[in-house]
């Protein structure tokens, strides 16, 4: 049996008459990826904020290590414990930094908040370096930084506690191209040093054959598809799946774009 460091089963949720999430289930083996795909409206963050518990789920199970996380937190310590589980990084990073707290800061208080009463100089200096970001930054503000570097920021906040799952919802939908390769580049390095897991939600099916083993489909908060990455996209089984490969949501969809640009950086 494959050492799955998620399991998501039967998973529900309905707002009013919207089945935002109607049955979803999959599972990502310790150092995994897998893909998130479908049109807008299909459920993709609502599965991803019940998996990180920002969203109540009405059923189903999410277990991290094989534990259930998807009842009430007891306590502060238990909510703390689940956060290290599971971390999330949004499209924008912006929204979720403070505008006054510098970058060394962002760090210093996760890290103060998980693992209290340890000096942490040292472990900053290495979440700086594993994001790509030097010492200089260390003082800058959210607002001094261009969205790749912000994004490293979130980045090395998610990976300050020690995740077993990092879930990437459209986490670089709002960069540009050639920005977007060297954060791809730095995710694919980042999984290669540690065995984290990734979730990762993208409209762009070029960011999926890039980062991820495999892919589930989602369509109206249910699973069309799923399975490896290669074959979902070279040969789709289901039409919702083709069609999603045959329209072209924005200029340079190109699958081969970012692969191309991730080659041409290494
Ligand atoms: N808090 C909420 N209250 C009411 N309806 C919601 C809420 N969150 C999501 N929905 C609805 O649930 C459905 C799924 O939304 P969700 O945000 O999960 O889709 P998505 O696949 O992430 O879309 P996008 O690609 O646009 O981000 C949509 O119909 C949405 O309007
Ligand atoms: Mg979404």
């Amino acid at each position: 049996m494959p050492d799955n460091v998620l399991e998501v089963a039967g998973l529900h949720r309905a707002y009013g008459d919207v089945r935002a999430v109607d049955d979803v289930s999959f599972t990502l083996p310790a150092g995994g990826s897998l893909g998130i795909v479908g049109e807008s409206g299909s459920g993709k963050t609502t599965t991803a904020r019940i998996v990180v518990g920002l969203e109540r789920a009405d059923a189903g199970e999410v277990l991290v290590h094989g534990r259930d996380r998807t009842g009430r937190s007891r306590g502060r310590a238990q909510r703390l414990a689940r956060a290290r589980e599971v971390q999330m990084v949004f499209q924008d990073p912006y929204l979720s930094l403070d505008p006054r707290t510098s970058v060394e800061a962002v760090l210093r208080e996760t890290l103060r908040l998980h693992f209290p009463g340890k000096d942490h100089a040292g472990r900053i200096r290495e979440l700086l370096d594993q994001v790509g970001l030097g010492t200089r930054a260390a003082d800058a503000l959210p607002r001094q930084l261009s969205g790749g570097q912000r994004q490293r920021v979130a980045i090395a906040r998610a990976l300050a506690v020690e995740p077993a799952v990092l879930v990437l919802d459209e986490a670089v939908a709002a960069l540009d191209v050639s920005v977007q390769a060297q954060i791809l580049n730095l995710l694919a390095d980042i999984r290669e040093q540690t065995a984290i897991g990734y979730l990762f939600i993208t409209h762009d099916l070029g960011v999926v054959r890039c980062v991820t083993d495999d892919v589930i489909v989602m369509r109206h908060g249910g699973i069309v598809e799923a399975g490896p990455t290669a074959s979902v996209l070279e040969a789709p089984e289901h039409p919702y799946t083709r069609l999603l490969l045959e329209s072209v949501p924005r200029p340079g969809w190109d699958p081969d774009r970012i692969a191309a640009a991730r080659r041409a950086l290494r």
